[in-house]
């Protein structure tokens, strides 16, 4: 392997502030509140690759496919089409199906990354699967045995996270210390407006802006400004 290869996050000007993107074999955390553009993200991560003919898995406990084939759409994302030509499958799980798959170091999902190859991988929302477990040793174990089964196939992550504080501000998600990279996506309001923004509060290896950026989402999906720093 390439050392320090990187793996395009579906935002442009963001790969060109770390280095070209996330790091190949990573696992990466955007954690955010509703509506925030977690699952746009995610998605648009997804369709980076897809468009470079780098097959995705997005794996979600909380989406339904249709709705959501249909919101992205409006991006101009074929989604079905990418699922016709075998690179992209849409899974929907239950934490508990995907806690049998870690016990079973991967299952059906071991043989469905191969037959693919696919090369990145969504988890919509971690934070559904992280409250299957009352015993934080036990949660901990299971995320980890999930996280090295993506490293065992050779994916790149993203994983959602609800932010437990609403401002997004004191990251208090689950994993922050097990991941390898956290995107902050912002939703506030300001003046009587709403605004968005993104940070880039750690990723491993890579030196970050250390700024709050303007972001927005659109019929392209997720723009991010880096020069216009966003203030609350
Ligand atoms: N075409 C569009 N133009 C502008 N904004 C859009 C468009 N489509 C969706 N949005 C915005 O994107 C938001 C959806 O973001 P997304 O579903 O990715 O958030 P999320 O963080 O995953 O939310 P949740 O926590 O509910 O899962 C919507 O609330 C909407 O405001
Ligand atoms: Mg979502």
């Amino acid at each position: 392997m390439i050392r320090n290869e990187r793996v395009g996050t579906g935002i442009s000007k963001i790969d060109k502030l770390i280095s070209g993107g996330f790091k190949k074999n990573s696992v990466n955390l955007v954690v955010g509140n509703a509506g925030s553009g977690k699952t746009t993200l995610a998605m648009q991560y997804l369709v980076d690759g897809l468009k470079k003919g780098e097959a995705g898995i997005y794996i979600t406990f909380d989406e339904n496919k249709e709705k959501l084939y249909d919101d992205f759409a409006e991006f101009g994302w074929e989604l079905e089409r990418f699922e016709r030509m075998g690179l992209l499958k849409f899974l929907e799980y239950t934490p508990e199906q995907v806690r049998s798959l870690v016990s079973e170091g991967g299952g059906t999902l071991d043989v469905l990354v191969s037959q693919m190859n696919a090369k990145r991988i969504v988890v919509d929302s971690i934070s559904s699967f992280s409250m299957l477990f009352i015993n934080e040793i036990t949660k901990r174990e299971s995320s980890l045995g999930l996280f090295e089964l993506f490293g065992k196939w050779g994916c790149t992550a993203v994983l959602t996270g609800q932010a437990s504080d609403v401002n997004a501000d004191e990251i208090e998600s689950d994993f922050a210390f097990e991941v390898d990279s956290i995107i902050a996506l912002h939703h506030f309001k300001k003046n009587g407006k709403r605004e968005r923004a993104l940070e880039i509060l750690k990723m491993r290896g890579t030196k970050i802006p250390e700024k709050t950026m303007q972001m927005g989402i659109s019929n392209k999906g997720i723009t991010v400004e880096p020069n216009k720093i966003v203030s609350k």
